[in-house]
């Protein structure tokens, strides 16, 4: 018998500029592009992990409520594989921020939980190990491990040990203000796993949504490296919009947007239309994010705060990678 094992990290939500949308292995959620992104300095998740031989089955408390689960306890069987180990782990989960609304907790929740049971396992996992270990739980969480600009390799390996997030530029590379607009925090119907499937199997324009995403990420790429915001905000919001093209165009549609998700899009395409730089883009779900310079943050806000149905507007910055704390919970 050895004694408990714990370890507690913090890991926040990313948001990405160029989106996946689709894989090339189901089993090992393996993405079918690459992706770029910006871990954010806000949405976070705090989880601690306690691995104990005492313990006859996992206890795990997301949020302080014990159901939708699974997916943690398989991520947990996949960690003992690794580790070699049966002894089972409790679990404690809190997101600052709605969960299951287009928010990305998995992105942080799963970049937490591999950081947290690396360190209490002693499995001295390199960030790349530990971006591939999260992305088994979920494919945008492997770029929460890194901070600032991340790139998300596809990888071509059938194990996908080469579909891993890397450094692409610090925050200070591009700074950003990126204001989430909430329309709603309740939980999406359709999730990215089953959504993603149904465009593959059945949207026209899928093929050409999958080809178009490399120019969009040497695009994306240079245009973060030159801190060419007004680029960065352009390219986002057409990849996004053509990600968005591609899931209605699945059957039955894919429509993550309410009535608000559309008035939020119209606020921002006006604010451009008087002259101040603002960019959307919009993953699975109906909440809009906003890029902007730090300096029209308080503008944007403002304008997204007074559209109708918006409910709240949540400030975030170019942030750190996914980090090891102590005890949170
Ligand atoms: O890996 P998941 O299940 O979090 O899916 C992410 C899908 C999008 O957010 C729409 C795109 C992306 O690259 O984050």
């Amino acid at each position: 018998m050895s004694a408990p094992r714990q370890a507690s990290a913090v890991a926040t939500s990313n948001i990405a500029l160029v989106k996946y949308w689709g894989k090339r292995d189901l089993a090992l959620n393996l993405p079918a592009t690459g992706s770029i992104s910006v871990t954010l300095n806000a949405l976070e998740t705090r989880t601690t992990v306690c691995f104990d031989e005492d313990l006859a089955a996992d206890a795990i408390r997301l949020g302080g409520k014990t159901t939708g689960t699974e997916r943690i306890a398989a991520f947990l069987d996949l960690v003992r594989e690794l580790a070699g180990t049966d002894s089972r782990a409790a679990v404690t989960s809190e997101n600052d921020f709605p969960t299951g609304a287009g928010l990305a907790s998995s992105a942080s929740g799963f970049a937490a939980l591999a950081l947290a049971c690396d360190a209490a396992l002693g499995l001295g996992l390199s960030t790349a190990a530990l971006s591939v270990l999260a992305r088994r739980g979920s494919g945008s969480a492997a770029r929460s491990l890194v901070g600032g600009y991340a790139e998300m390799a596809a990888g071509s390996a059938p194990d996908g040990h080469d579909a891993y997030a890397s450094p692409l530029a610090p925050p200070e590379c591009l700074p950003l203000a990126l204001l989430v607009a909430v329309t709603t925090a309740a939980p999406k119907t359709v999730g990215s796993t089953e959504g993603m499937q149904r465009t593959e199997a059945t949207s026209p324009y899928h093929a050409a949504w999958v080809r178009s995403t490399q120019g969009d990420l040497d695009r994306m790429r240079a245009a973060i490296l030159a801190g060419d915001l007004e680029q960065v905000g352009t390219l986002a919001e057409g990849n996004a919009l053509r990600m968005h093209a591609d899931m209605l165009a699945a059957s039955p549609p894919l429509l993550y947007w309410n009535a608000a998700t559309v008035a939020a899009m119209r606020t921002v395409h006006d604010l451009r239309a008087t002259g101040t730089g603002a960019w959307f883009t919009i993953d699975a779900g109906p909440q809009v994010k906003v890029l902007c310079a730090p300096s029209d943050a308080d503008g944007v806000a403002a304008a997204l705060a007074a559209t109708a149905g918006v409910e709240q507007v949540l400030r975030a910055a170019p942030g750190p990678g996914a980090r090891l704390v102590e005890r949170v919970s």
